[in-house]
Parts: structure tokens; C-alpha cells; sequence
């Protein structure tokens, strides 16, 4: 069928609407942030119209909260529910071993919460973030606002001695100010260029006083969505041959808008 979507709205809406396939009638859903996740909070918010669902959603941001709210679906906070069946959220980057940058919203904070209570998480992507190392993308790494300064300077020291190509930091600017989380923190954009060893550097920076996340999601996705602008969306999950799925394009943009 025909549509007007632009290629990279046509894949993040693939990407979504292979995803809330897997959602089923009294889940509860963490809800990713991002503009992947945008598209899948409004298929998901079509899949509970057209087919009654009753699901209990938790939101990684006030943004995405907002948006889920606005089109009806049920948003309590993490500690009502405690764990999660499931959560489906966008990523910048992933690897052949699924492991993750995000943290391009500046959410992986409140992601990574929500990320930990689930039983599955479900990354919704699109091939351009297919990495064979990590790195290309800056790693976001959220710090308290007191002492940012001293706190950048902890993770120079850490990043002189991991194994990455670059270490260029940046605090994260909005407009003409300082870009600030859900949480009120300051986000630093570290350029690696390669990140050799994710695990090592996640336990240098969980150590740096100041630091309250990092964007590396280690061992936590389950299966990787890639949506491509043709309508097709290839579901890899670990251990198993990939699936494909072809989404219908004018499904997608007749679903509810944000
Ligand atoms: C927000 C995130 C996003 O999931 C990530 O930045 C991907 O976003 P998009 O779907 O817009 O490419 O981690 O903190």
C-alpha cells in the first residue's frame, strides 16, 4: 500500500509495530522513550482499542508518561507494580551481544530502572544503529549538577585508562542552557569512537562519585527489533534465527497521533 511516511519514520514505525505483537491482555509494559518509541506508544495504544486490552504501563520518562496518558493508556509508577512482564524501548546503538548505548533522550536513567524490573526488554531500532563495537555513538552519562565539574574530571581519570579510541567529554546543552534529566541531572556526551571492553567500562563509571547512570545497558535486552523502511522488521533474539515480519505502512499511519 502506498504512504507518505519518510523512510526513517516508515522504519522506526516497523520497528514499533512488530514490537506490541508481543504484547498480551493484562501485561505490564515498561514504555521506552524516544522517537522509536513514540510510534510504539501509539501502536500500542491502537492494539488496546482495537482489541480491549487491559494493560498496566510504566513510563521511563515525563514525556512518554505524557504521551501515554494522552492516549489512554494506564500509567502508574514503578514502585506500584514492582516487576514488569515486559519492556519495549529505542536504543542508539547495540552490538552483536545486544549490549546498548542509550541515553540519546537523556531517559537511561529512569530506562535502565524500569529496563531491570522486566522480565524481557524488547529493543525497537533501525539498521543504522547495527554496531559491531560499540562507541560510535557518545556515551551519555548522567551526573548529579554539585560538583559536575570535579565529577567530569573523575571520569577523564577513568577514561585514560580504559580501552576506547577517544575521550572527548561534553556537557549536554538544550537551547541556550544546560540540558537537564526527569531527575534535575546534568548529562555528559563522552566520544569514544570504540568502546574495546563495555563491562570494564561500566564498573569504572558506576565507581565515579557524582556519576547516578551511564548509558551502557549490559546483559539486559532480550530481543532487537530492526524496522527498515520498506515495511520489513527483522526481530533478533538471542540464540534463535531472526524473524521477519513485514508491517502494512498505511496501518501505521492511521494510528492515533502524538
Ligand atoms: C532515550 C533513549 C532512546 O531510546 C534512544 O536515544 C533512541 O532514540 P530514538 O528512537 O529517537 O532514535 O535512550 O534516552
Amino acid at each position: 500500500m502506498p504512504h507518505s511516511l519518510s523512510p526513517a519514520d516508515a522504519g522506526k514505525a516497523a520497528a514499533a509495530m512488530a514490537s506490541v505483537a508481543q504484547v498480551t491482555d493484562g501485561m505490564v509494559l515498561g514504555l521506552g522513550t524516544g522517537s522509536t518509541a513514540v510510534w510504539m506508544v501509539r501502536a500500542l495504544a491502537h492494539k488496546v482499542a482495537e482489541e480491549d486490552l487491559t494493560l498496566t504501563c510504566v513510563a521511563t520518562s515525563d514525556r512518554t508518561a505524557a504521551l501515554a496518558t494522552h492516549l489512554g493508556l494506564m500509567v502508574v509508577d514503578l514502585d506500584d507494580v514492582g516487576r514488569l512482564d515486559l519492556t519495549i524501548d529505542g536504543a542508539d546503538e547495540f552490538d552483536p551481544q545486544f549490549r546498548l548505548i542509550k541515553g540519546g533522550g537523556g531517559a537511561h536513567l529512569r530506562e535502565k530502572l524500569v529496563a531491570a524490573q522486566s522480565d524481557r526488554m524488547v529493543v525497537i531500532t533501525d539498521p543504522s544503529k547495527d554496531v559491531a563495537t560499540l562507541g560510535a555513538f557518545p556515551l551519555p552519562i548522567e551526573v548529579i549538577q554539585m560538583g559536575h565539574r570535579a565529577t567530569m574530571d573523575r571520569i577523564s581519570a577513568e577514561l585514560a585508562a580504559a580501552d576506547v579510541n577517544e575521550r572527548t567529554m561534553q556537557l549536554r546543552q538544550a537551547g541556550y542552557g544546560r540540558f537537564e534529566t526527569d531527575e534535575g541531572n546534568y548529562v555528559v556526551d563522552v566520544s569514544l569512537a570504540r568502546i574495546g571492553d563495555p563491562e570494564a567500562l561500566a564498573m569504572a563509571l558506576s565507581d565515579v562519585p557524582g556519576v547516578v547512570e551511564h548509558g551502557l545497558f549490559l546483559g539486559l535486552a532480550d530481543s532487537i527489533v530492526i524496522g527498515h523502511p520498506d515495511g520489513r522488521a527483522e526481530t533478533r533474539t538471542l540464540g534463535q534465527d531472526p524473524e521477519w515480519t513485514i508491517v502494512d505502512m498505511a496501518a501505521a499511519e492511521a494510528l492515533p497521533n502524538a
